[in-house]
């Protein structure tokens, strides 16, 4: 490996197998999948890790009602998850199960860490439990529904559990955390998403339960089969134990650990943001550099559920839609940590202007005209003058303020950003309108249809990371060969391509 090269490491949560993918698992994949092709567009040394989080009691009970034995189920449920990677063409090195026994090695190492640190300790719990969520609720956080069953505040239907359980001493980490967030700003983000956790931890931290002794579909505790480790701190360890911890030795280990972004939903903050850093903390490693809440979608305005029968599926709409389409969808119609809401409506229309008007649209009309008009090359350019000098200018400081913006997580800033050039090439061509040139003036005509394939070309390097499929093939159209189509290729001048016959690339969607 080259040494110069940066190494960055980013995960996706890791997901329940209780039930197939729908589009918010689909969702934080393509999140992380674009900020990892951004990070290896720009050279760095990416470890882009996601997986299946297969123990605990909510997985145990799906494969109860599903009449199989929970390895069984799990193996099925673990492999549709491959499945919805594979249909979304990630660049993941690895996809993690946590039954595999390389997790359950590292989960056991962390816990007698901790153990061995006096910061475990076997009690008796006594309180409420969401198998949804996996999570243990405080008095002050439960409510009731309107059938007076106690929900916790996500709504999720709590049962009451009473058991020997070891807990860790979370309480005693409460001054250790809040100086951590108070130094590290960043750590958490977006910042409500922050300062929610600090007053969350500011209020005070209890024990935290960590083992479970009335179901077993799980990873026992060392020296005390009757308890089984909480599925949370079995699934967080997925983040390291997916670079090879324990062995601390190993390279994967030593280049990526620890991670640089950990992207989860925020019904899932608490979990990432207080336990985590408390659990790395407590074993002596390292905490990761930051967690990155993202929003929730709703469909049509209202919460997606099986009961409702509005679970979107994402096999379906990429089959439909195509998957540029639908990722291009999900990355800019809601700004990068809110809450957004899904609809085929809202999808087709973002995608016909923005990707089939805008980008397509531009592409096809330079290229059609170069490839009719041009003995099918790309013409030289003769002298620039103002209006190309400047339209070249706005596209490389665009990339810088992309750049910076990916740098900073900020990827609906970064897409309206792309955006501001395609529509600026797009008035170029109007008010320079090369068809009126070719009677009259063949060296400008030349010189606006180079400068507009330069233009394309960069625009198509850095869309590259957020439409692969369709960026990629503009690029081939304009004979740009695959191996020069990272950062470092920004600048090469355009060769005298003969172009291949152009193909619009975003179609028109009509609703199916
Ligand atoms: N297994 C845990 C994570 C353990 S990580 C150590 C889990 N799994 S999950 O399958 O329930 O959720 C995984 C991710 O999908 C979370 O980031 C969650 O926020 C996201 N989404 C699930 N439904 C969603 C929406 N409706 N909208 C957006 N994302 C949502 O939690």
């Amino acid at each position: 490996m080259n040494k110069e090269k940066k190494n960055f490491y980013i995960t996706t949560p890791i997901y329940y197998v209780n039930d197939i993918p729908h589009i918010g698992h689909a969702y934080t994949t393509i999140i992380c999948d674009t900020i990892a092709r951004h990070n290896k567009w720009l050279g760095k040394n990416v470890n882009f890790l996601t997986g299946t989080d297969e123990h605990g009691q909510k997985v145990e009970k799906s494969a109860i009602n599903s009449g199989l034995d929970p390895q069984s189920f799990t193996n099925k449920l673990s492999k549709s998850f491959i499945e919805l990677s594979q249909k979304l063409k990630i660049i993941n090195n690895d996809f993690i199960r946590t039954t595999e026994p390389r997790h359950k090695e590292a989960v056991k190492n962390i816990w007698n860490k901790l153990e061995e640190k006096g910061d475990i300790y076997l009690d008796k719990y006594a309180g409420w439990y969401s198998v949804r969520d996996e999570a243990f609720y405080s008095e002050d956080e439960i409510s009731e529904n309107n059938n007076g069953e106690k929900i916790g505040p996500s709504g999720s239907i709590l049962e009451w559990v009473e058991e020997p359980s070891y807990f860790f001493k979370l309480s005693a980490w409460q001054n250790k955390l809040l100086e951590f967030y108070k130094n590290n700003p960043d750590f958490v983000s977006p910042k409500t998403r922050y300062n929610e956790v600090l007053s969350f931890v500011s209020k005070g931290l209890e024990d935290l339960s960590v083992s479970r002794t009335t179901f077993n579909w799980g990873i026992e505790v060392p020296n005390n089969d009757q308890h089984i480790i909480y599925v949370w701190l079995d699934a967080l360890t997925n983040y390291i134990s997916g670079v090879d911890y324990p062995n601390i030795k190993s390279n994967k280990w030593n280049n990526f650990w620890p991670a640089d972004i950990h992207v989860v939903g925020k019904d899932i903050l608490r979990f990432h943001a207080i336990y985590w850093p408390a659990f790395l903390m407590a074993a002596n490693l390292k905490l990761p550099k930051k967690i990155y809440a993202h929003g929730w979608w709703t469909v049509n305005g209202e919460k997606m559920s099986k009961s409702l029968g509005n679970v979107v599926d994402p096999f379906k709409i990429i089959s439909s839609y195509g998957l540029d389409q639908v990722k291009y969808f999900l990355l800019r119609e809601v700004r990068f940590g809110q809450d957004g809401d899904y609809s085929e409506e809202a999808l087709i229309k973002r995608a016909n202007s923005d990707l089939a008007n805008d980008y397509g649209n531009l592409a096809q009309r330079v290229l059609s005209f170069i490839y009719k008009n041009c003995d099918k090359k790309i013409p030289v350019a003769n002298k620039l003058i103002n209006q190309d000098i400047k339209l070249i200018e706005n596209m490389d400081k665009s990339k810088d303020n992309i750049i910076k913006f990916m740098e900073n997580y900020e990827i609906t800033n970064a897409l309206e950003e792309l955006w501001k050039v395609i529509r600026e090439a797009n008035s170029y061509i109007d008010s320079e309108a090369p068809w009126s040139l070719k009677n009259t003036d063949i060296d400008r005509m030349n010189t606006v249809l180079n400068t507009l394939c330069v233009v394309i070309k960069k625009i198509s390097l850095i869309a590259l990371n957020f439409t692969p499929d369709g960026a990629n093939k503009i690029l081939d159209q304009l004979s740009i060969s695959k191996k020069n189509r990272s950062y470092s290729n920004f600048d090469d001048t355009l060769e005298n391509a003969t172009i291949e016959k152009p193909e619009g690339v975003f179609p028109r969607l009509e609703k199916k």
